[in-house]
């Protein structure tokens, strides 16, 4: 393999020392989304040629997905921030278990691999820490396309009977508009033969950015960012250069950095319409927003209440609810943030409590009454973005918290402290033994 991995981390239990209450300022600089990255990877296995990605972020999900995908026989190079894949000789549809479970994302190769050679045999990724992640609307859809799927000793395998092997295509609607499953469908149906329609699709920025790829590949793709997304299948696929799109998350997380510590800062590069929830709540709660061509400024002073309820795109993201709860631990008032996406996605609750945030919890509900100060802690990082959510507590925070649980935020940000210490932040990453 000649893939070039991110390093892995030469200390052992790192974690991040953050001294609290400094203000930043200056600029913050938005690396390509890692959602994005991850599936674009994937669909190199839908052509013999080779596909160039830019702006791929180094993280560690995007060195697991290039393992994964060497695994199969691609050939993966990693040039700067480019990303040079080719999957001319696949030598095995069958994912290797230790990857896939890494990494839940590496499941959507299902796709690309059953279009491509006509079988995949990929383990059940199972569930992670933010709930239990199933992957029946993939399934359904791909037996929606003429694939015989059947899961057995934890593998899903699925085949494509009679001569040929290619996927038909087909009318497909989603029980719920799950990201990965219309990403997985429309790297199956691209190369299918004839049209799939794919209703109650995901509308989120990532799929939009996925159905470019496929374009930019031959392929015949409508409808990308409406729930009606619809595949006219072609003969093959060809190579592509193709840019990935500014890391919507990352970007709402320094957002947010910036008003924790009730700054005045630039990020950039945004897509503001990627981020209109984020933005509108953020407003409410009182920052000033101005878009200025390619990035956004904001400005932060008193911080109020306001309530949100996470949703699929264009509504609340459920990846910023954690560290959006952050914030309001500081706000004037009480808020009132509910989870409706995963059903375990408030653990970051009880790490946000030992900081001194007044958080009350009714189910999948929590009534975050603001303090004036949060107070520096030892604290875990239960997932990656709530991991995320403890290093914008202590940015604020009054004296030293220490954030455990590096292996989640190393896995979406990337040089998360150099880029917050350039603005003004003092982190140390240090190990414990
Ligand atoms: C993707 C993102 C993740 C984000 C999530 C929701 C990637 C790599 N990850 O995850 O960061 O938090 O979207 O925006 O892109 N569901 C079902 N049945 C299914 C599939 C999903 O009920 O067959 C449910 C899930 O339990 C969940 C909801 O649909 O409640 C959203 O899941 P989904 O959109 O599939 O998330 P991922 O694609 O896994």
């Amino acid at each position: 393999m000649t893939y070039t991995a991110v390093p892995a981390m030469a200390i052992r239990n790192p974690q991040l020392e953050i001294a609290g209450g400094r203000v930043l300022s200056g600029e913050l600089s938005v690396s390509g989304a890692k959602n994005s990255a991850l599936v674009l990877m994937a669909a190199c296995l839908l052509t013999r040629d080779q596909l160039r990605l830019r702006n791929v972020p180094p993280l560690t999900d995007i060195t697991a997905m290039g393992e994964m995908l060497s695994s199969l026989g691609c050939q993966v190079v990693r040039k700067g921030d480019c990303l040079e894949l080719t999957g001319d000789r696949i030598s095995t549809a069958a994912a290797p278990y230790e990857l896939v479970n890494s990494l839940r994302a590496s499941f959507f190769c299902i796709g690309p691999l059953l279009a491509r050679m006509g079988m995949a045999r990929v383990p059940l990724p199972g569930g992670c820490q933010i709930g239990t992640r199933p992957v029946v609307e993939h399934v359904k859809g791909l037996k929606a396309m003429g694939a015989q799927v059947t899961i057995e000793h934890g593998i899903v395998s699925a085949v494509m009977p009679g001569r040929g092997h290619r996927l038909k295509g087909g009318r497909i609607h989603l029980d719920c508009p799950s990201v990965g499953a219309t990403e997985t469908l429309m790297m199956a149906a691209v190369l299918a033969d004839g049209e799939t329609v794919i209703d109650n699709a995901a509308q989120e920025p990532e799929v939009i950015d996925l159905a470019g790829l496929l374009i930019a590949m031959g392929g015949r793709v409508r409808g990308a960012g409406t729930p009606t997304i619809t595949i006219a299948g072609v003969d093959r696929l060809h190579g592509a250069d193709y840019a990935v799109i500014p890391d919507r998350i990352e970007a709402g997380t320094f957002l947010l950095a910036a008003a924790i510590t009730r700054s005045a800062m630039r990020i950039s590069p945004v897509i503001p319409e990627h981020l209109g929830a984020v933005i509108t709540k953020l407003e409410e709660a009182g920052c000033v927003i101005r878009p200025d061509g390619i990035g956004v400024e904001i400005v932060a002073r008193q911080i109020n209440a306001v309530d949100l309820r996470t949703q699929p795109f264009p509504g609340f993201p459920t990846d910023l609810q954690a560290p959006f709860m952050s914030l309001l631990a500081t706000a004037k008032g009480t808020s009132v943030i509910t989870e409706n996406i995963f059903e375990n996605r408030l653990q970051h609750v009880a790490e946000l409590q030992r900081m001194g945030a007044a958080i009350r919890m009714q189910g999948n509900t929590a009534f975050v009454e603001g303090v004036p100060r949060l107070s520096g802690a030892p604290v875990q990082g239960t997932d990656l973005r709530a991991s995320a959510a403890m290093v914008l507590a202590g940015l604020a925070a009054e004296g030293l918290t220490t954030v455990r649980g590096l292996e989640y935020l190393d896995r979406g940000y990337a040089h998360l402290e150099d880029k917050l210490n350039a603005a003004g932040a003092q982190i140390k990453r240090v190990s414990s033994y």
